[in-house]
């Protein structure tokens, strides 16, 4: 063993190492200060990934890349744009990056001393947008900020929505909030990506293209090759 190595874990640096962090995160919740470690945030995933994604993991090597990037520095990693034609693997991608990035608990400033620990949404972009149609009853600028402020968010489908004014301004609401506040979200899109421009317009289009990391998926139709 090196002054470098961490004494109880050897295979982690001594100065951070990640399993002491997540030993005193446990015991932190076992005492009921609820700040969750890496065991109650994976089953924060099982309990809310849908079931058709729950044991995907990242094997994608610009995923994992970027996977690799969020755990460095949560607020300095791009988005992460998955593209790619049907059934070649990118909501299962999305759902694994999600999950590395959900669970990784770092002792990172955003992260130290928060309820419950990284938070995160996973929402279809159709579904995004219902939630967020003015209606009676709904306080939709409430939703509007939880997805502005979750730690991660996962939009599956963006530009499957038939564009409109009100899809346009509440992505570009979503996008630009997020990346003013420096939190990375995770798209995926089954548009080639300069399409997203005539499907979200050149505001979206041109933010995405700064903020995101492409990762162009192909290979054939999963569902198909079933
Ligand atoms: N890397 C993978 N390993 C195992 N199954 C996968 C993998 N990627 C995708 N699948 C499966 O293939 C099917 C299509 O994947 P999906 O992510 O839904 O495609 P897309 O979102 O690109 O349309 C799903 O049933 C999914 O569970
Ligand atoms: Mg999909």
């Amino acid at each position: 063993m090196t002054d470098t190595q961490c004494p109880t874990h050897p295979r982690q640096p001594a100065v951070a190492c990640q399993e002491c962090f997540d030993e005193l995160l446990e015991a932190r919740d076992a005492a009921g200060l609820r700040m969750w470690g890496a065991a109650r945030l994976a089953a924060d995933c099982d309990d809310r990934f849908p079931r058709r994604f729950a044991a995907a993991a990242v094997d994608h090597p610009d995923v994992k890349d970027w996977v690799e990037t969020w755990r460095a520095d949560p607020e300095a990693a791009p988005s992460l744009l998955l593209a790619g034609a049907v059934g070649v693997g990118k909501t299962w991608q999305a759902y694994a990056a999600l999950r590395e990035a959900a669970t990784t608990v770092r002792q990172h400033p955003r992260f130290i001393n928060r309820v419950p620990g990284p938070s995160w949404e996973a929402v279809t972009s159709a579904d995004l947008y219902a939630s967020l149609r003015p209606r009676t009853g709904v306080d939709t600028e409430a939703v509007m900020e939880t997805y502005r402020r979750v730690d991660m968010l996962l939009v599956d489908d963006l530009g499957a929505a038939k564009n409109s004014e009100f899809v346009e301004e509440t992505t570009y609401r979503i996008l630009s909030g997020r990346y003013d506040d420096m939190r990375p979200s995770i798209f995926t899109t089954n548009l080639p990506p300069a399409e997203l421009k005539h499907a979200l317009g050149d505001r979206i289009a041109s933010r995405l293209a700064e903020s995101c990391r492409l990762v162009v998926l192909d290979g054939p139709d999963r569902r198909r090759a079933k």
